[in-house]
């Protein structure tokens, strides 16, 4: 598989941060991207910038310069240490070609000037997110035809451990074990697509392989139920997060991966379990888990129904956006998914 093949000249419109202290040109921009299809979120400062940053996942930074607190040119030079893979455009000054030089040479990808043309701005959002989805296509590829990276003897222990647990669960559900396996691997593509950190992903592949621990907690007559379930059958089936987390607790290495097991029932639009936690506040690993769990489900056969054709899974998960998934990760799922032909 080739970079161009992969990103097969399709730009998914990842999340956009717009670092800008003035209320008025914020807002503008957020609306235009909006209008536009894209996840935008705005901070008025650099500090703000970096909370999200820890937080949420971003594709684009787009930042102004001239900002109290942290000033652009500085987030700049601290995105280009801790997310090497954002991409950033910087807002400059008409006139003011030092400041924008110097930001190319901090690393931004780009710069406007101000006052902005709307369209312009996106073409040059359009560019930075071809730029950044190439360059992470290069090292996915890479990635995979590197021989076993994660072979550190740590690691290796903690997997085999993970996998053992995993297993554990197959007496009890042999529906879920294959199942895992298939999230853990789909999840981890779709994270590896996202350009995060090599620690988050593991803790993504983890998550995959330990989501549905918790079943080992629910009655075995409910999980492998040919019919319908009752109300306090469903009530029951749904305490299986709580469960899978209460597990790994104890287990300091998996610390990373808790929320994302304890949240993969959650919903893009508040209807999910345990917590009813909405949009941005659900961990995006948990996002990640839900689109592969959800997927691999319907395109598996379980107890009460055959598997579903492919095809018909796809659309579910098209239907699905932006109301039980993430609508710009679904996308890109999507998206990958129809690489695989
Ligand atoms: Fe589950």
């Amino acid at each position: 598989m080739t970079v161009e093949e992969f990103v097969q000249g399709q730009i998914y419109p990842e999340p956009i941060l717009v670092v800008e202290d003035e209320d008025s040109v914020r807002s503008l921009v957020l609306r235009k991207l909006a209008r536009a299809g894209y996840t935008a979120v705005g901070a008025a400062n650099g500090i703000d910038a970096l909370a999200l940053l820890r937080e949420q996942h971003f594709g684009v930074v787009m930042s102004d310069i001239n900002m109290p607190k942290l000033n652009g040119l500085e987030l700049l030079q601290i995105i280009r240490e801790a997310y090497p893979d954002v991409v950033v455009i910087m807002v400059t000054a008409y006139g003011d070609l030092d400041h924008a030089i110097a930001a190319m040479r901090l690393g931004a990808s780009d710069y406007v000037v101000k006052p902005f043309d709307l369209d312009q701005l996106m073409n040059a959002i359009q560019q930075a997110l071809r730029l950044r989805q190439r360059n992470l296509a290069r090292r996915y590829i890479e990635f995979q035809s590197r021989v076993h990276p994660r072979d550190e003897a740590n690691h290796r222990l903690l997997l085999s451990t993970v996998m053992a647990l995993a297993n554990s669960l197959e007496a009890k559900d042999p529906y879920t074990v294959g199942h895992s396996q298939r999230v853990a691997a789909l999840a981890e593509r779709l994270a590896h697509a996202l350009g995060l950190r090599e620690s988050e992903i593991r803790y993504i592949h983890m998550a995959g392989l330990l989501h549905d621990i918790g079943k080992i907690g629910i009655s075995e007559a409910v999980i492998n139920k040919p019919g319908p379930l009752t109300p306090t059958e469903y009530a029951h089936i749904q305490t299986h997060p709580l469960i899978s987390e209460r597990i790994l607790v104890p287990v300091a290495e998996l610390n990373g991966a808790l929320r994302m097991i304890r949240s993969h029932h959650e919903r893009w639009d508040g209807s999910g379990y345990p917590d009813g936690l909405k949009e941005l506040e659900i961990p995006l690993g948990a996002r990640i888990l839900a689109l592969a769990d959800a997927y691999d489900a319907m395109t598996s056969q379980r107890p009460y129904r055959p598997a579903l054709p492919r095809e018909v899974a796809l659309r579910e998960i098209e239907r699905g956006a932006g109301n039980h998934f993430d609508p710009s990760l679904s996308r890109l799922f999507l998206g990958i998914l129809a690489e695989e032909g």
